[in-house]
């Protein structure tokens, strides 16, 4: 069949089904009715809490990885079809969670029958663990490229088993999507495993980034990553109480410090008004993020930027790539083995997810079945995927019909 024809007709059919679907939730009964969803009750909740306290059922559970690190699942089970979430950079689970019952996709998603598990990657708040007791060099020694290879097919294959299912649906954001990208490239057999894969943000090729400090970070990135080598800066952005107290405060609106909370969003994220995010949701949101990841992580992202591929970590030391990969360069993730079904959502104003750099992506992805642009005219930005104010009508609610569809 012609690709944009189905295309097209699947994104009709999405746009179709939110009405409906819409209806079918408000009949939908919660467990409790204990709506705690003002911001000052949700600042300082972890994500069991977050799905304690809106009366939802919680399990835990620890997957360990093929090269011993622990990553911690939470569920909000039921019967029914799972689906697995993936948050982006230096976050977690939270994300799913923070806006509440009414708009956070988590919920979104178990309010209409699905068996919701929030993935948290290694080296997040959630996921220190390892089995050995490593020294921090070696257990902060990986990037996205391990969360991909090693993480998510550990995690799709206890899903799998748990469940008894054979295929689960996935939703990645931002660098949720990346880790896809590098499991579905180089772990191929995992494609067969995913009957959708909905990508919010995707981040692949990020030759056009557009942040006010990527030239400063890459222009000398090699002795960058060797300083923070030297000085043992392993872990970035980590979880600090301290840091998200202080974002709850100057976050909070009636704070006579906002200016200082706007001007970092919109420097970090190109966020314009603030109150694109949920206004009542702004402290809690901002007392969430970061939740920490390794610098290694990080570099390899900047990476891309400076090499302008989709490639493996380029180690600077001497021969190290040779080593590593029997090659002077670092060899690129072959897209055109991602054969899943996938569904991308690419907004124009996005400074993280460039529109430039997702049709390169587009031009290699086999099986695109779903591509869907929110227009400049939105001034949609990147955190607002996940913590916009229009996140429900603009996104949540577009998966959520593509997936009750799919899972049919
Ligand atoms: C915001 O500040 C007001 C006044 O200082 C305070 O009452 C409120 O609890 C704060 N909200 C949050 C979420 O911290
Ligand atoms: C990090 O991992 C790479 C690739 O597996 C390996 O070559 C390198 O020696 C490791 N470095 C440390 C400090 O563990
Ligand atoms: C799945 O996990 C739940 C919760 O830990 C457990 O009770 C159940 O037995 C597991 N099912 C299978 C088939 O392993
Ligand atoms: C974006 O929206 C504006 C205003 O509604 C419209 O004029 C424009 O054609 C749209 N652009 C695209 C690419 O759809």
């Amino acid at each position: 069949m012609d690709l944009r024809n189905s295309t097209f007709i699947h994104t009709i059919f999405i746009f179709l089904c939110i009405g409906s679907a819409h209806n079918k939730r408000r009949k939908i009964k919660r467990f409790g009715n204990n709506d705690l969803s003002d911001a000052s009750s949700y600042t300082n909740l972890d994500s069991k809490q977050l799905i304690t306290t809106n009366g939802y059922p919680l399990e835990t559970h620890p997957v360990v990885t093929e090269d011993g690190y622990i990553v911690t699942l939470f569920r909000i089970p039921r019967r029914g079809p799972p689906v697995l979430l993936v948050h982006g950079i230096g976050d977690s689970s939270d994300s799913w969670l923070i806006l509440g019952p009414l708009d956070s996709l988590a919920f979104n998603l178990y309010d209409v029958g699905f068996d919701v598990w929030l993935y948290n990657a290694r080296g997040n708040k959630y996921s220190k663990e390892h089995t050995m007791s490593l020294p921090r060099k070696q257990y902060w020694n990986f990037s996205y490229e391990e969360m991909g290879s090693r993480d998510l097919p550990a995690t799709i294959d206890y899903i799998l088993l748990n469940t008894s299912q054979s295929k689960l649906s996935y939703v990645g954001f931002s660098q949720g999507t990346t880790i896809f990208f590098v499991m579905a490239s180089m772990r191929p057999e995992y494609n067969s495993k995913i009957n959708h894969a909905v990508l919010l943000a995707p981040v692949a090729w990020v030759s056009h980034l557009k942040s006010p400090f990527i030239d400063a970070l890459t222009q000398n990135l090699k002795q960058l990553a060797f300083l923070a080598d030297q000085l043992g800066l392993y872990e970035l952005f980590p979880h600090s109480p301290l840091l998200n107290l202080y974002h709850a405060n100057v976050c909070n609106k009636t704070s006579p410090a906002r200016v200082l909370c706007d001007t970092e969003y919109y420097i970090t994220y190109g966020l314009r008004d603030l109150n694109n995010l949920l206004p009542s949701k702004i402290p809690a949101i901002a007392s969430h993020i970061p939740a920490g990841t390794s610098t290694k992580n990080f570099v390899h992202f900047l990476q891309g930027y400076v090499s302008k591929e989709f490639q493996r970590y380029n180690y600077y030391g001497i021969d190290e790539n040779d080593v590593v990969y029997g090659s002077s360069k670092p060899p690129i993730y072959d897209i055109s083995s991602v054969s899943s079904p996938i569904s991308l959502f690419v907004s124009e104003s996005d400074w993280y997810s460039r529109i430039e750099d997702v049709k390169t992506l587009k031009s290699k992805l086999p099986n695109i079945v779903n591509y869907i642009v929110l227009n400049k005219t939105l001034e949609f930005t990147h955190l607002e995927y996940i913590y916009g104010a229009r996140v429900k009508h603009l996104i949540n609610d577009p998966i959520v019909s593509l997936l009750i569809y799919i899972n049919k």
